[in-house]
């Protein structure tokens, strides 16, 4: 399948055919979301918690994300592929926005960079944008700003945060931004955005009225097992056939039964008697305390 890229999304969205969005952290993953035939991923800071066991997002760095956006492109080379930029990589300054950004696209080869926050990132936005750079917004719960959010909670239940999320979405766009992300709000917030804005709005939690939708991977095969959002679909579980696969081998393992004959290498056609025969100058050698024999038994003391 050929790679989709900014402008198919534009079509997509107005043919109203839904775009698909996942999130992976690796190469493994990715062959399979491309083998899946999924049109975009998202090598998401989310990989905090999903691949490094934090407590959330903010302690990623910008190493870690290149680092994962690298495998993940090794992995999906037919595949739009947004990079995630981390707690502190585009906050504090225009000029550090962009140059982060560059580095997703110079080191990593990705197609688009996300960021989060509405009119109080446009400066960065626009630098991002100036060079060149496609660029994904993401409003509504953003992780990093959770502690001001006063948690991981949904946005815009009532009508004047809904407004303050419209007025986000529309100067984001108005700045040039090609991919809007919505996370955690109302079906009908959702629904007004998705249908206010010409550029493609995908959700999380955001209804079922936008122009996509994302996942993260590791909720989706039910392998991340701290919490599930209620956004969460879980499409399989992962994580028992893996624990019962793991069981099976320590079992077997435990018993003899594993490895069996056809795991083995055996030796070369006419090599077993000679091998045989070579082992007899060894009959009077102890190995075990013998100087010099890295083998040898420990003494004890
Ligand atoms: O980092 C991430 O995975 C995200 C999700 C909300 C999709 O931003």
């Amino acid at each position: 399948m050929p790679k989709k890229m900014i402008h198919d999304f534009y079509k997509m969205k107005q043919a109203k055919e839904k775009i698909t969005w996942i999130t992976a952290y690796d190469y493994p993953t990715a062959q399979f979301v491309e083998t899946a035939g999924m049109d975009m991923i998202l090598v998401g800071d989310s990989l905090g918690m999903c691949v490094y066991g934090y407590p959330g997002t903010i302690p990623v760095t910008m190493e870690q994300c290149i680092v994962h956006c690298e495998a993940v492109r090794r992995g999906a080379p037919n595949t739009f592929i947004v990079g995630d930029m981390p707690f502190m990589s585009y906050q504090s300054s225009v000029e550090k926005a962009i140059e982060n950004a560059g580095r997703f696209l110079k080191e990593a080869g990705v197609d688009a960079i996300k960021l989060e926050g509405g009119r109080r990132i446009l400066p960065m936005v626009r630098g991002i944008l100036d060079a060149g750079i496609v660029v994904c917004g993401h409003i509504g719960l953003t992780p990093q700003s959770s502690g001001q959010l006063g948690g991981h909670k949904a946005q815009g239940r009532t009508a004047e945060s809904a407004r303050l999320l419209i007025e986000d979405a529309l100067a984001l766009q108005g700045a040039g931004v090609q991919i809007l992300l919505l996370e955690a709000v109302p079906p009908e917030v959702g629904k007004f955005i998705t249908e206010k804005l010409s550029i493609p709005v995908l959700g999380i939690g955001a209804g079922m009225h936008c122009d996509g939708q994302i996942l993260i991977v590791s909720d989706l095969i039910g392998q991340f097992q701290a919490f599930t959002p209620k956004f969460v679909k879980k499409y399989c579980n992962v994580a028992e056939i893996i624990i019962a696969a793991m069981k099976e081998y320590c079992a077997e393992v435990r018993a003899g039964n594993f490895p069996a004959d056809e795991h083995c290498y055996h030796m070369l056609e006419g090599e077993y008697p000679k091998f045989m025969e070579m082992t007899k100058q060894y009959a009077d050698r102890p190995f075990a305390g013998e100087a010099g024999d890295c083998r040898r038994a420990p003494s004890g003391d």
